[in-house]
């Protein structure tokens, strides 16, 4: 479920104690100004709560992936093999960097598939993003042998499965740099904004002065007479939005908690019916989507009005399916890479997505799961 449905007085009231605290100013510098850094210590937080050793706050979860390119050096024309059923984010930021998109199918996980990873990597490939989509992760323990092989770094997009786990490892924590989004969709948020993780000290200093217009920060010096190296842009998060995102970051538990019961009950009940998004081994999603396949065009059109009946409707699939999937993205990417995607257009027409909804009770979708159910008895 988004963060936003768990917006309550907190939020508000950690707004309203920040004009006493330093109000609209930047993230960093102005000490004499302000009795806090929202942005940082949610960077702080951050890191504690996902493990890792450094966290940057930044614009949104697109700015975050473009930064990680930057960081780890990618150039005009290098290749970055990214996958199928995603957001066009992903494809923006390749291109923003001047890189080539190079599409990887999915397979029944949703997630990026090693086995095609394995024929597509070259000598080109200079970065390698699989993306986590709707809440699970990518199978990652084949994914970074075949990159670790050929020496190429990993970037999870984890915009979407912020606070799953692979392997007992928190997600954006487990390749070489991990990006998330809290956009208004996501299961925290602060309205935009995103998140670079990593345990890498030079792809958290280049990244941190990329952001910053080349800003050292230099705690010798004010920040007119701040120390730079590189060029850089404004991609800085702003103080309300840290407020904002501490808070939501202390939901995140109870969050998935909540998601998990519902989805639990949705599972439980209708594996026995329909065949379900195969959740990789070491894989613990958040929970906030539920997916089934189903090919028979009448049956799928029944459970689609049970959703619609009982006010939850689909969560992109199938209803956004043309942001999500490669194969509608003849604007972006080359002829060759849509035909490319024609596989996973095909896995993603039988899916359907259903919201995990905190708003929504328990019972609610135990009423839904076994209308589902009862239409195949
Ligand atoms: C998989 C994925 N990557 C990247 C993004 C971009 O995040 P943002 O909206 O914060 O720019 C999104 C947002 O929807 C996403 O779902």
């Amino acid at each position: 479920m988004p963060g936003f449905e768990a917006i309550d007085s907190r939020e508000k009231k950690a707004l309203n104690n920040l004009f006493r605290e330093g109000g609209t100013l930047m993230a960093h510098g102005f000490q004499k100004l302000r009795k806090k850094y929202h942005v940082r210590e949610f960077e702080s937080a951050c890191e504690k709560y996902f493990g890792v050793k450094k966290a940057l706050a930044v614009t949104s979860g697109t700015a975050g992936i473009k930064i990680a390119l930057r960081a780890l050096n990618i150039k005009r024309g290098d290749e970055v093999i990214t996958q199928s059923f995603n957001f066009i984010a992903t494809i923006e930021a390749i291109l923003d960097i001047g890189a080539k998109p190079i599409i990887v199918n999915v397979n029944e996980t949703l997630n990026m598939s090693p086995d095609e990873l394995s024929k597509k990597i070259t000598k080109k490939t200079k970065a390698v993003i699989p993306v986590h989509m709707l809440g699970v992760s990518a199978e990652m323990d084949q994914i970074i042998r075949i990159c670790k092989k050929k020496k190429v770094p990993v970037i999870e997009d984890n915009c979407e499965a912020i606070g799953g786990k692979y392997n007992n490892k928190f997600l954006g924590a487990v390749g070489d740099v991990g990006i998330f989004s809290f956009d208004h969709g996501k299961i925290i948020t602060t309205g935009e904004g995103g998140m670079l993780l990593t345990n890498n000290k030079s792809i958290d200093k280049i990244s941190r002065e990329y952001h910053d217009h080349g800003h050292e920060n230099n705690s010798k010096y004010n920040r007119g007479n701040d120390t730079k190296k590189i060029y850089g842009f404004n991609y800085r998060m702003t103080e309300m939005q840290g407020a904002i995102g501490k808070v939501q970051l202390s939901k995140l538990k109870w969050i998935i908690r909540q998601n998990r019961v519902r989805f639990k009950i949705l599972s439980d009940k209708l594996n026995k019916k329909y065949n379900l998004r195969k959740i990789p081994k070491k894989s613990i999603p958040n929970f906030d989507t539920f997916i089934l396949f189903e090919k028979n065009f009448k049956i799928r059109r029944k459970i689609i009005n049970v959703l619609k009946k009982n006010s939850l409707g689909t969560k992109n699939l199938p209803d956004a399916i043309k942001w999500h999937c490669s194969y509608y993205w003849s604007h972006a990417i080359s002829k060759q890479e849509v035909r490319n995607s024609l596989k996973t257009k095909k896995i993603l027409k039988s899916a359907i997505a259903v919201p995990i909804l905190i708003k929504k009770r328990a019972s609610l979708y135990s009423k839904i799961a076994k209308e589902i159910f009862n239409i195949k008895s």
